[in-house]
């Protein structure tokens, strides 16, 4: 087996390849003058199984091409199969049609990943359980939920804590969260967004009888955070509430516009994220800590090459 990395982020690809002890190649990338890349991969991968590391993250419609690209390299170069490791999957929050007229641009992204020749995808936390039918090959579908359990554990604080999904869609995440938690409370905010503007705003909180939010320790749990709205609009209406500190867990650190400036001036304790997207420096802020999802992948490569 021969582990290969896109540029999006290759500092997982060093974690991973050094908790396999194996190494890592990156294949050679040429930018011509119009942005037209040419990709090429440096060593023999024939008759291989081959591993791709590569988030779908900013710049994703970069990223995609450049992985397009670096399947079809390995496949024609003669690879056995090519499973490609994109711990965040661009494109999962248009992966039906919202509104008339538009188009399901996850599945269109599906079906270049496949017709270059993907043979199997694993992924972290999808937004939606349901993605993985979208997809011909086969999908590993791996989730932080186990590392965010742990992180909450280490913190002592589970005997009067309430977790919360700031969306009906995470309430599967923070049920399946609380069994990992011996069955701590949870609790699923209402919220709306307009399709048009992307604005969020907050109805109402569904949370189990008899419990009550004031002076709670609130983990809120996401799969992701992009501009940050999501987990704005939650903080503030948990503290009008009279909720106590305020910890947010969520997968994929997408971070766009200005949200790590948003999430640091929060009143909330701390901002955990994983590694499945690269945080830039200038993204970086002090309220945030970030997990390292490595040992997990390397897990699931050691699990697949001891497949009969
Ligand atoms: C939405 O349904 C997702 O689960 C996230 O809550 C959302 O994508 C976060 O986006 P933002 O940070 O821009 O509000």
């Amino acid at each position: 087996m021969k582990i290969f990395s896109g540029f999006s982020n290759t500092k997982l690809a060093e974690k991973v390849s050094r908790a396999l002890e194996v190494p890592y190649f990156l294949p050679e990338k040429f930018v011509f003058p119009d942005r037209e890349e040419r990709i090429r991969i440096t060593e023999g991968v024939a008759g291989e199984n081959t591993i791709v590391i590569q988030p779908l993250s900013t710049p994703v419609n970069e990223n995609i091409i450049e992985t397009c690209f670096l399947i079809d390299a390995l496949k024609r170069s003669g690879a056995d199969s090519v499973t490609l490791i994109a711990p965040y999957l661009g494109y999962q929050r248009q992966d039906h049609v919202f509104r008339e007229g538009e188009a399901v641009s996850l599945e269109a992204v599906i079906k270049m990943l496949e017709v270059c020749g993907m043979d199997r995808i694993i992924v972290f936390d999808l937004h939606s359980v349901r993605i993985a039918e979208l997809f011909k090959v086969p999908v590993v579908h791996l989730s932080a939920l186990s590392l965010f359990a742990d992180k909450i554990k280490s913190l002592d604080l589970a005997d009067n804590c309430l977790l919360v999904s700031p969306d009906r869609g995470g309430l599967r995440r923070v049920e399946e969260l609380s069994r990992l938690l011996n069955g701590a409370g949870f609790a699923c905010i209402e919220k709306n967004r307009d399709l048009a503007t992307g604005g969020v705003e907050v109805k109402d909180i569904k949370i189990g009888s008899g419990v009550d939010l004031k002076e709670k320790e609130v983990f809120i749990v996401d799969d992701m955070i992009s501009g940050g709205g999501t987990i704005v609009k939650a903080v503030e209406f948990l503290k009008k509430r009279g909720v106590g500190e305020i910890f947010v867990f969520a997968t994929h650190p997408v971070f766009s516009q200005n949200a790590p400036l948003l999430l640091q001036n929060l009143p909330i304790e701390k901002v955990y994220v994983t590694d499945s997207i690269s945080v830039s420096k200038n993204k970086q802020f002090p309220k945030l800590e970030v997990l390292s999802i490595a040992g997990m992948l390397a897990e699931e490569i050691k699990r697949i090459e001891n497949k009969p």
